[in-house]
């Protein structure tokens, strides 16, 4: 009988015979030191294509960040969570971002999602958010019971997706502030084929996470020092919250992106645009409040009154540097002015009002149908479609309606995103 171990061990040997041509080759140091070169030109050549930009837009950041991320690693997917607290839940982590190479989720899309995951071992992102650890499993599905946390398997299972490998990092900002997770899934080797992820890479991903806590701190800030902004500047009115200004800004930003104008393609333009669509009441500032806190009808001489918050923000605008402001000091003063002719302050019809205000005029009127208000219950999204529909070429922008209700859905989403779900 043949002893097939021993032909497979002549064959292994015969394979692992010294090859004169690599023994050739010299030798830079040992081989972990030839190892943390490697490490060392992988960092290099991604922070340099990673170091820091001005642009702080939250959405540009997360983009930039994760796809960076997502190259460093080889990975096809990803995800960055954020922290958030919740009146009702405490704190969770919100999907901010996701990417997905194979199923080509490379877009907002996702990015109004009200899922909250909670900051438990039960998922595995929330092990991470708990004890701010690193992990790398292998293959997500043959994570047995004695592992502390386990795998949701409902993304995979409405998308068709197999999640494998995955590395997971908790990100923090620049004070050690715990600011959210983010997760690297399927890492590829040259043929495309899921592979895990590598010891180094275990180590490399503490560096990058470093680095993308600090962009996203950075974006954060920005956003909240903005949000406060609008809440210190519409404490007076009842009406108008930082929740308002931010849904707005997101409708608005849905709308210009679906009719690829100028502003939302030129990264720098949109983050003004962003910054003009939040602070469009911002002359509600100079609005006597008992006007606007009044319960009850106005009467016509304080409406007289209300209609001046456009103006009032233009000049909060023009009074600074240009062109920074220009975006913002139109958004401001055109937001209610109509196609038609008949808004206000200046009664500018059709062209006339330059496109930000039109956009801005469509989202706003959208945000406030869907809000409660003293006066009134929201209104179901499906009715404040049709109204924006049968506004189409006499309120609103054709163009503009034609825009809004292609990306509906999208709509729908901002609407519902505070609306928190547990998942
Ligand atoms: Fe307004
Ligand atoms: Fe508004």
């Amino acid at each position: 009988m043949v002893d097939t171990r021993k032909i497979h061990s002549n064959k292994h040997n015969a394979k692992r015979k010294p090859n004169p041509r690599k023994s050739a080759e010299p030798l830079v140091g040992n081989i972990s030191e030839r190892n943390d070169v490697k490490i060392l030109d992988r960092l290099v050549s991604w922070y340099r294509e990673a170091r820091e930009s001005s642009i702080t837009d939250l959405n540009y950041v997360l983009e930039r960040e994760l796809s960076g991320a997502m190259r460093f690693f080889d990975a096809d997917a990803g995800t960055i969570y954020i922290n958030e607290k919740s009146e009702t839940m405490g704190n969770g982590l919100r999907f901010a971002y996701i990417k997905n190479k194979t199923l080509s989720i490379n877009d907002f899309n996702f990015n109004y999602s009200n899922k909250v995951i909670p900051i438990n071992t039960e998922s595995i992102a929330g092990y991470v958010a708990q004890t701010r650890s690193v992990l790398s499993i292998p293959d997500v599905y043959l994570l047995n019971e004695s592992t502390p946390y386990g795998f949701n398997k409902s993304f995979d299972l409405s998308s068709g997706y197999r999640s494998g490998s995955m590395l997971v990092a908790p990100l923090f900002g620049y004070v050690s502030n715990f600011l959210g997770v983010i997760q690297l899934i399927n890492k590829n080797d040259e043929s495309g084929k899921t592979i895990p992820f590598s010891m180094e890479d275990g180590l490399c991903i503490e560096i990058v996470a470093r680095h993308v806590g600090g962009a996203l701190d950075k974006a954060l800030t920005a956003r909240n020092h903005t949000l406060n902004l609008i809440k210190v500047a519409t404490t007076f009115d009842p009406h108008e919250t930082g929740a308002h200004a931010q849904r707005v800004t997101n409708i608005g930003m849905e709308i210009a992106k679906e009719m690829k104008v100028d502003f939302y393609i030129k990264i720098q333009l949109r983050e003004i645009f962003q910054h003009g669509l939040i602070l469009h009441d911002i002359g509600k500032i100079g609005i006597p409040s008992e006007i606007l806190q009044k319960n009850g009808k106005l009467t016509e001489s304080q409406f007289a009154i209300i209609r001046n918050h456009p103006l009032i923000g233009y000049n909060y605008f023009s009074g600074m540097e240009a062109p920074f402001n220009s975006i913002p000091a139109e958004i401001a003063l055109n937001h209610h002015e109509k196609w038609s002719g008949n808004g206000y302050p200046n009664n500018k019809s059709h062209f006339q009002i330059p496109l930000s205000g039109r956009i801005a005029a469509v989202a706003d009127v959208c945000e406030a149908l869907c809000s409660r208000r003293s006066y009134k219950e929201p209104w179901p999204f499906e009715k404040v479609c049709e109204l924006v529909a049968n506004e189409r070429g006499k309120q609103f922008d054709p163009d503009v309606v034609d825009a809004f209700l292609a990306v509906r859905e999208n709509i729908y989403r901002i609407i519902m995103r505070d609306q928190v779900q547990i998942s």
